[in-house]
């Protein structure tokens, strides 16, 4: 059924670290304009949290703060209680927390395979690496008949599952994903997002961020909603998708979430 039932909540220890948690979070590109102005959230492991909000509500900023690429002003990131304030971003892979960004996310004239194996560049287990590869193709079976294909030759939804793809090879605990849907059609947003489902079925936890408010909704446990550097609105993603308030003021009610 492709509804918004909402999956159990994990069971938390009282005290137990986050996946990850962002605590009164500033970060901005410019001296003196700050675009996150104290964000807090919290993903507990093997949920699927989605974070909503209008054009440059710095979605994406929040999400390349946490990835270590835009520094961090004041407040925390933790991955299972870890900071990672001042972490290089090529270190977060090798600390279990993978990106897959909102555009240029796959190597166009690599194939398929060359994109997926540079995924484990950080790694040096061969036939740990071999292994993951067989189990991308068995969840990606499309990727395994284009292979050998590159992979700017995909179409918009076959390159949003080879970056996912690619990002896992990294054997993440995490894994956030700026618009997956972007510039999909309808049917593909529902292949990608049954994806997504199917990556936290493995384990991994999942921080998303969406326009398509009610397509990442319907997979998600809980959800945010960013506006004016902060987060504004949150809750049980079933609750979000009921909220009048939400859909009027954040996410267009011409986006049709009544
Ligand atoms: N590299 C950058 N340098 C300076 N300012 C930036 C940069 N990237 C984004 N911004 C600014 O930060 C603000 C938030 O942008 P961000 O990309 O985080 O928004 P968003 O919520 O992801 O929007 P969208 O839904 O359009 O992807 C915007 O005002 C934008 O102009
Ligand atoms: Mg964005």
């Amino acid at each position: 059924m492709n509804t918004a039932t909402p999956h159990a909540t994990p069971a938390v220890a009282a005290g137990a670290d986050a996946a990850l948690q962002v605590r009164d979070l500033v970060a901005g590109y410019t001296p003196g304009l700050d675009i996150l102005r104290g964000v807090n959230l919290r993903v507990e492991r093997r949920e699927i949290v989605t974070v909503l909000g209008p054009n440059g509500a710095g979605k994406s900023t929040l999400i390349k703060t946490i990835a270590g690429l835009v520094p961090v002003r004041r407040g925390e990131v933790l991955l299972a209680g870890r900071s990672l304030v001042g972490v290089a971003a090529h270190r977060m892979v090798t600390l279990g927390l993978a990106y897959v960004p909102q555009t240029g996310n796959v190597f166009a004239r690599l194939s398929i395979e060359e994109n997926l194996q540079l995924g484990a560049c950080a790694r040096h287990d061969g036939a740990g690496i071999a292994e993951d590869l067989e189990r991308m193709y068995q969840l990606f079976p499309r990727l395994r008949e284009r292979r050998r294909q590159a992979a700017g030759t995909l179409s918009g939804g076959e390159r949003q599952l080879v970056a996912v793809a690619r990002a896992l090879m990294a054997r993440p605990t995490t894994l956030m994903l700026d618009e997956p849907s972007a510039g999909l059609s309808p049917k593909l947003v529902g292949v990608v997002f049954d994806k997504v489902r199917e990556v936290r079925d493995l384990g991994v936890t999942l921080l998303i961020v969406e326009q398509n408010a009610k397509a990442a909704l319907a997979i998600s446990d809980r959800g945010y909603v960013l506006a004016q550097g902060r987060e504004q609105v949150s809750g049980a993603a079933r609750e979000l998708l009921a909220n009048p308030e939400v859909g009027a003021l954040y996410l267009g009610v011409r986006r049709g979430l009544t």
